[in-house]
């Protein structure tokens, strides 16, 4: 059973391990045999309502869409469309809802994606809302994963940064839990640990899991490092994010005490929290973590909108 049809995807736990690795092998299958599906979604409309900034999520969803036969249609500056005078978020939304067959949406506020999914009748994408969930981030995320390593059992991994503010891993944190990783390493200033909801799921999943102030501690141990940005824009207290920029950085002479399987993901954009130098180095898989992306999501968007794959 195709347990995407239909569905709205706001958070990463709405899914199962099953349902992830369904995914998976749907999207190996794409990858395999990529001009099979060139027409799949032909006359389908993808529409997208981005009400903060980005590059891959917007983007790899309108490739992914075009790559399979459909069409696209949104906003990515919200002030071009009739908000500007003033019309109401769900309105605009209801407008998407009546011309597209799915809608992506992505948000500064916690909660707007499921908000959405409330007021539409086509099934719902949340493509990050506020500091909360990122669930397709997790998915690419864990598809690279499966793709490198063959699957996160067994893995060591640490995740680096703003782990308070950054969507993208709580998600990947949440993502982890359905998975039997052998630890987790949160690697972070103290005040930019985990919020309490996703350290309550890590010890209900009982995935050995620790904090660590500093990277160095850990680095000969870990198969993945996951290292996010500080989040600037979502410090309450601007004077909070004074203190704590700069605080970690991942360089090139860290790495000589990293195993040589050792890989680095980043949900990307990438500031100055990694050495430039690294990127043409084998430890770097943030760039083909972003070309995962497209094909997870060309699977996610056939998936949702056909029965193609049982
Ligand atoms: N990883 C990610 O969500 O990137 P964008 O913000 O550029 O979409």
């Amino acid at each position: 059973m195709n347990p995407f049809r239909g569905r709205d995807v706001i958070g990463i736990t709405d899914f199962s391990r099953k349902d992830l690795e369904w995914l998976f092998r749907v999207t190996d299958r794409i990858v395999e045999d990529i001009g099979e599906y060139t027409d799949i979604l032909k006359n389908r409309i993808l529409g997208y309502a981005f009400f903060e900034s980005s590059t891959r999520t917007r983007l790899s969803f309108e490739a992914a869409m075009k790559r399979l036969g459909g069409q696209t249609v949104g906003f990515a500056q919200p002030m071009v469309t009739s908000l500007r005078k003033g019309e109401k978020m769900i309105d605009t939304l209801r407008m998407l809802d009546l011309y597209c067959d799915v809608i992506v949406i992505r948000h500064p506020l916690e909660g707007a994606a499921r908000l959405a999914a409330e007021v539409c009748e086509c099934p719902i994408i949340n493509g990050g809302d506020g500091k909360f969930q990122h669930p397709t981030q997790t998915m690419l995320d864990l598809y690279t994963i499966y793709r490198e390593f063959g699957g996160v059992d067994g893995l060591i991994v640490g995740v680096l940064g703003d782990l308070k503010y950054a969507r993208a891993t709580n998600s990947f944190l949440m993502g982890l839990c359905m998975f039997r990783p052998k630890k987790i390493y949160l690697i972070s200033p103290p005040i930019l640990r985990p919020r309490e909801m996703v350290i309550d799921l890590l010890k209900a999943s009982g995935i050995d899991y620790e904090f660590v102030d500093d990277m160095q501690d850990v680095i000969p141990e870990l198969d993945i490092l996951y290292v996010v940005r500080i989040q600037k824009e979502r410090f309450p207290d601007p004077s909070e994010y004074e203190r704590i920029k700069g605080s970690y950085y991942v360089s090139l002479d860290y790495l000589e005490r990293a195993k040589d399987t050792m890989r680095i993901m980043h949900p990307l954009p990438k500031l100055e929290e990694i050495d430039p130098s690294i990127d043409k180095t084998d430890y770097a898989l943030y760039y083909k973590q972003a070309k995962w992306g497209l094909y997870i999501r060309m699977a996610l968007l056939v998936s949702i909108l056909t029965d193609m794959f049982e």
